[in-house]
């Protein structure tokens, strides 16, 4: 009891501003409020004000973040097409394409890996060319023409390459997807362009319509990476659009008599 009477003295004294803060806000008065503070530890308001102010103060802002700012530093305004819609905005000059397409437009398709231009994951098309749009100001894309994830199929039609990967499985958890099918889709008008790689051996022998072999499509995709190692069916996926024909795994089943062999090994 006598550990309580000293709470009773020195609780103006003992609390923080926070602390005193909390137990005005819950309407905590008089011999409520000593009640309450016999009940609970110095400790424990403690940790409660912190955790409590913490997530008032983390939480406000979300609430109260405006959809358009009121305020832009180094604004400038942009006006490019995206999936064919024309978009004008108004952003700050440091704006990636990225962010404007997922924080301005809604598009969440592109996905945000590493926003360093290490993954691929925000791969989208700028004029039909593959680009990093994490690592792309979205005012220098004035008149360009942005194609996402989200403007690939048409009619309620998918693109031939969603198609693909989803008969070929060229994914798992599906996060490095929209990228990895946008940078296939302008792959393949790099190969009909005729463009080199790294490991192209003879650019003088270059021609348009190049037919891609797997180190090829490997090499001009590895920018894209795939955390889910997704990376068979991925190309098994490309070159089956690639080519027109039918690809079938490269890898088969094991038989029955393997597996014993297998077991008993
Ligand atoms: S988010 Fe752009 S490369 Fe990773
Ligand atoms: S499918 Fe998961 S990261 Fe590629």
């Amino acid at each position: 009891m006598k550990e309580f009477d000293h709470w009773d003295e020195q609780e103006h004294a003992d609390l923080t501003e926070d602390e005193k803060q909390i137990l005005d806000d819950l309407g905590l008065q008089g011999s409520t409020r000593r009640k309450f503070l016999k009940q609970v530890s110095a400790a424990s308001l403690s940790l409660w004000a912190a955790s409590t102010f913490s997530s008032t103060l983390l939480a406000h802002p979300m609430k109260e973040t405006p959809t358009k700012p009121a305020f832009l530093q180094n604004e400038v305004a942009v006006s490019f097409s995206v999936n064919g819609e024309t978009h004008q905005l108004n952003l700050d000059s440091r704006t990636s394409l990225l962010d404007a397409l997922r924080e301005h437009l809604g598009l969440t398709g592109s996905k945000k890996g590493c926003d360093h231009g290490q993954c691929g994951a925000c791969t989208v098309m700028i004029n039909g060319k593959r680009k990093l749009s994490c690592l792309t100001l979205a005012a220098t894309c004035e008149s360009h023409e942005v194609t996402t994830i989200e403007g690939l199929a048409k009619n309620g039609n998918m693109h031939p390459m969603q198609q693909a990967f989803l008969k070929h499985d060229g994914f798992q958890c599906g996060y490095c997807t929209p990228g990895q099918i946008c940078s296939s889709v302008a792959l393949l008008k790099e190969a009909e362009e005729g463009e080199a790689s790294y490991v192209t051996e003879d650019f003088r022998k270059i021609s348009s319509n190049l037919e891609l072999s797997e180190e090829e499509i490997r090499e001009r995709m590895s920018g894209n990476i795939c955390r889910c190692g997704a990376y068979n069916n991925i190309v098994q996926a490309f070159r089956e659009v690639h080519s027109g024909k039918e690809e079938m795994p490269s890898w088969e089943f094991a038989t029955e008599e393997q597996m014993k062999k297998a077991k008993n090994a």
